[in-house]
């Protein structure tokens, strides 16, 4: 079952020595100790306890217990020869008010993860917004509000002055299209609001927010390796037709290209979308220029495909997704197609933009139902997903596109948002009735290809 790692045509050595391999992890997701130590807030520890908003009505005050359990889990990460932590901070543990007094309980505690990620030789990666935005701030609109670009500045600011010594390597802001659409205009994840209105506006300030806080922490730490991560999916039409293969492209632009585009300084895809000139409403003289910067890597998170069919009934896009469950494939927990090729497409898809300076896959990974038989969770579904997608990784490296690095999302299983805790991502299980930690086969079979 483990001897995978001898494969000769997937073996850590092929994808070069500068490769780097991690793992990721979200600050929400993990660490629990909602009330403790003087945190604040966030919209998120107010959305989970609103009825109906997360599946088995779960929350995540204790989650895994990262906050108590964090030697553990550096342990853990150590014992699987994994080299690179992704982590994020979370806002209201820092700064319990949104901005102003700092806690410094909670700088302590970051400061600990750091400091014993060095220790055992395990290279922190920081993304410093994954979600949870200060509660007080939603009272005042959160990302529709144009002054969230100082407040997210300001808690840059704050991350880099106290950890930018120790830590060299920055993601800015984790998946901006999911937490505007699915936040800012579907109302499923945090704060829960509805609308175009409010999504066009949180869309561009999250990009002024993101490049504000990349030239903040330029600023602050010059030798800092500055990143900001993506969601996308590869994205195929329904069939052959011209109106489908028209809708892929405008599911494309949302899904794809909406964040990438500017900050590449080729402005928001309005061609494929007019909706998106609404934007151009909100703009303030001077936006264009702080829209774009030069980031040292671009991260990308893939999970599977998506295919897309034209349907005038959607608003906006006049398109929608064929549900991978209608389409007879393999599916995850997440009701996601396993569909390996997505990661390569996308690789490739992000390297025609040419001018992107690296390219590291920060999350790719499965949920599927894990059991725990006599002290063994053997996730085979899971290892094999995670071959099939290195496969493809090495594909694209070998073919010459850029991609420098792979992070597995995630370490343990955790709190999936809208999901709970019914979708396990992780490499090690967790028992969260007693916060017992199991290796899975995945996690075993990680650590032998990283040995
Ligand atoms: C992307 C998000 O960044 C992460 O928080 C989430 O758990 C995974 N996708 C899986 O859905």
């Amino acid at each position: 079952m483990e001897a995978a790692h001898q494969d000769p045509h997937l073996h850590k050595q092929l994808f070069g020595d500068h490769f780097i391999w991690g793992v990721s992890t979200a600050a929400f997701q993990m660490e629990g100790a909602a009330n403790l130590d003087g945190k604040g807030v966030s919209i998120w520890d107010a959305f989970t306890k609103k009825k109906g908003k997360i599946l088995n009505g779960d929350n995540a005050d204790i989650a895994c217990d990262f906050y108590h359990r964090y030697k553990e889990d550096i342990d853990l990460i150590h014992q699987l020869n994994i080299p690179n932590f992704r982590f994020s901070i979370s806002w209201t543990r820092v700064l319990p008010n949104g901005d102003g007094e700092v806690n410094q309980q909670g700088i302590l505690f970051y400061n600990n993860v750091i400091n014993y990620c060095l220790e055992k030789g395990i290279e922190p990666w920081i993304t410093i917004y994954h979600w949870d935005l200060p509660q007080v701030f939603e009272d005042k609109g959160g990302w529709t509000n144009r002054q969230i670009v100082n407040w997210f500045t300001y808690f840059v600011e704050v991350c880099a002055s106290n950890f930018g010594d120790r830590v060299k390597n920055w993601m800015v802001i984790n998946e901006p299209a999911v937490f505007t659409g699915a936040g800012y205009f579907f109302g499923i994840h945090a704060p829960g609001r509805i609308g175009i209105k409010s999504y066009l506006q949180a869309v561009h300030h999250a990009v002024l927010s993101m490049v504000a806080g990349a030239k903040k922490l330029r600023a602050i730490v010059p030798d800092a390796k500055i990143g900001t991560t993506f969601s996308c999916s590869h994205i195929e039409p329904y069939s052959n037709k011209t109106r489908d293969i028209n809708a892929a492209k405008r599911a494309d632009a949302f899904i794809n290209r909406l964040f990438i585009e500017p900050i590449l300084g080729l402005g928001y895809p309005v061609q494929e979308v007019p909706v998106l000139k609404g934007i151009e409403k909100i703009k303030q003289p001077g936006d264009d220029e702080n829209m774009r910067f030069d980031f040292d890597f671009i991260g990308l998170q893939n999970y599977t495909r998506e295919i897309v069919k034209c349907s005038y009934f959607t608003p906006y896009v006049f398109a929608k997704l064929v549900k991978a469950e209608k389409r007879d494939v393999e599916l995850t927990t997440m009701r996601w197609e396993v569909y390996p090729p997505a990661i390569y497409e996308v690789i490739k898809k992000f390297n025609a933009y040419g001018n992107i300076k690296e390219i590291y896959i920060t999350e790719n990974g499965s949920a599927f139902e894990d059991s725990l038989n006599n002290g063994i969770v053997d996730d085979q579904k899971r290892l094999k997903f995670l071959k099939d997608n290195l496969q493809q990784v090495l594909k694209a490296k070998t073919e010459g596109y850029k991609v420098n690095g792979y992070f597995v999302w995630t370490l343990t299983d955790n709190f999936e948002w809208a999901e709970g805790y019914h979708a396990r991502f992780g490499l090690i299980y967790i028992d969260f009735k007693t916060q017992q930690r199991v290796i899975k086969s995945s996690g075993r079979w990680y650590a032998n290809f990283l040995k």
